[in-house]
This record gives structure tokens, C-alpha cells and sequence, in this order.
């Protein structure tokens, strides 16, 4: 019995030859944010991947609100991505022809938004993220922190239900780091999307309720300081 909400259990991924994951566990509940650190190298990319059913595992499996889904096919698991899930990566991944406003649109229209409603609804995360008028900016005009705000407000804008964060401050110097950290956790717990945060910053882990660490391609959470439903977390060897 489990109330993560979503969770990797005994994951295997190898690319060829070289091993990634080597049986990996991990959850998350409803509305935690989950840190996931670790050295460069140890599988933390991948397993994030195949927890968003972006990648499938060789063995193991992959739950998301009690469904299995790394068994589903790719156009099941795409729609999940689409409907369910947000994500920030380290490089901010803005699309470079579209402006703030539409970037941040985007996964609305992707949806199936009409564009008036789409562009109204990304509108307010400008003021929200200290983005006034920037709006009609394209990713080229933007400082690495503003672009990465604007790459949060897009993960966000659809209301996932699991926010996907991969090195989300990586690129970015320590102080911008944090106000772009302490913006999407403040965010993602205002409307209760649990967020998967990769990072090798400690400091950025303090945003967090609980911490795991990835090593050899396996897992293991550290703190305890939230556990959803009371339930007793599983913690791979
Ligand atoms: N697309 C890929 N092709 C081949 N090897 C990969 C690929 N992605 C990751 N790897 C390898 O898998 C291991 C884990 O990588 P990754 O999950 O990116 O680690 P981390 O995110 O912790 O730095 C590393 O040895 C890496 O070189
Ligand atoms: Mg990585």
C-alpha cells in the first residue's frame, strides 16, 4: 500500500553497454518536493526520465496515482506528459521564435487552448515571477534567470500534477539560483504540484521536503522530514 503519487520501483536502464540505472526506488506524494541529488553521472537525469515516461526502463516499473505507466505506449505516455506532467530543464528550452508570453502558453495550446484564453492565462505568471514587461521579450532578449523564470512559468501554466526539475539552477549564478528556486517551490505548493528536483547543490535541496540520493544508478532518501499519508517510504539498498 502506497500514496506516492508518483514512484520508480526497482528500475533498471542501461544505454548499450553502460548501466544507468541499477535498480533504482523512488517516490513522491501528492504536492512533496522531492530532491534528488548526487554526483554527475550517477543516473539522476535518467531516472527523472523514466519517472516522466520519457524514457522506459528495461526492468522495473513506474507508477503515476496508482496507474502503471512505463508499460504504456509511447502515444499513451506522451498524452501523460502532456496532461499531467510539467518540466523545467537546466537550459531554460525556450522555443527561440515564440515570445516570453507564448512560451509560456505553449503547453495550453499543445492542450488544445484557444490562443486568447491560452495567452490570458500565462499572462498573470509575469507579474507572479517578477516578469512585468517582458511578456513580448523572445529567450534571445531575456538574462539567463529571467528565461529561466519564464521556462518555470511554462511548467507550470497547466497545472501539472508532477513538476519535472532537472539542474532547474544550474546555469545560473547562486543568488538568481535561489530566487528562481524559492519562486517554483513557492509556486508548485500554492497550487500542490509535487515536484521532482534534480540538483547537485545542497543549498537548493533546502527547498525541499525531503532528499534522496542517487549513487551508481541507485536510489535512496535521506530525510523524512514529510511522509505522505503517513506511509512508510520504500528505500532501495
Ligand atoms: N543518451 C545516453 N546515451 C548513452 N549513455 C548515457 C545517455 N544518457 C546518460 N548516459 C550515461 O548514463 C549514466 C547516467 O547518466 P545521467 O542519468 O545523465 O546522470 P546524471 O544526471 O546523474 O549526471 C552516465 O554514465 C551517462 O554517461
Ligand atoms: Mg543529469
Amino acid at each position: 500500500m502506497s500514496t506516492a503519487l508518483i514512484e520508480a520501483r526497482d528500475v533498471e536502464l542501461a544505454f548499450g553497454e553502460t548501466p544507468a540505472l541499477r535498480g533504482a526506488s523512488l517516490s513522491a506524494g501528492p504536492g512533496e518536493v522531492l530532491a534528488v541529488m548526487g554526483p554527475s553521472g550517477s543516473g539522476k537525469s535518467t531516472l527523472l526520465h523514466c519517472l516522466a515516461g520519457i524514457l522506459v526502463p528495461d526492468a522495473g516499473e513506474v507508477y503515476f496515482d496508482g496507474q502503471r505507466i512505463d508499460n504504456l505506449g509511447e502515444a499513451r505516455r506522451s498524452a501523460l506528459r502532456r496532461d499531467r506532467f510539467g518540466f523545467v530543464f537546466q537550459f531554460g528550452q525556450l522555443v527561440p521564435e515564440l515570445t516570453a508570453e507564448e512560451n509560456v502558453a505553449l503547453p495550453l495550446l499543445l492542450n488544445g487552448v484557444r490562443r486568447s484564453a491560452a495567452l490570458a492565462e500565462a499572462r498573470p505568471w509575469f507579474a507572479r515571477l517578477g516578469l512585468d514587461g517582458l511578456g513580448g521579450r523572445r529567450s534571445g532578449e531575456l538574462s539567463g534567470g529571467q528565461a529561466q523564470r519564464v521556462a518555470l512559468a511554462r511548467g507550470l501554466v497547466a497545472r501539472p500534477r508532477v513538476l519535472f526539475a532537472d539542474e532547474p539552477t544550474g546555469a545560473l549564478d547562486s543568488l538568481t539560483g535561489e530566487q528562481v528556486m524559492e519562486l517554483m517551490v513557492g509556486a508548485a505548493r500554492e497550487q500542490g504540484t509535487t515536484v521532482v528536483l534534480v540538483t547537485h547543490e545542497p543549498r537548493v535541496a533546502a527547498y525541499a521536503d525531503r532528499e534522496a540520493v542517487v549513487r551508481d544508478g541507485k536510489a535512496k532518501i535521506l530525510s523524512m522530514g514529510y511522509a505522505p499519508g503517513g506511509a512508510a517510504e520504500r528505500v532501495a539498498s
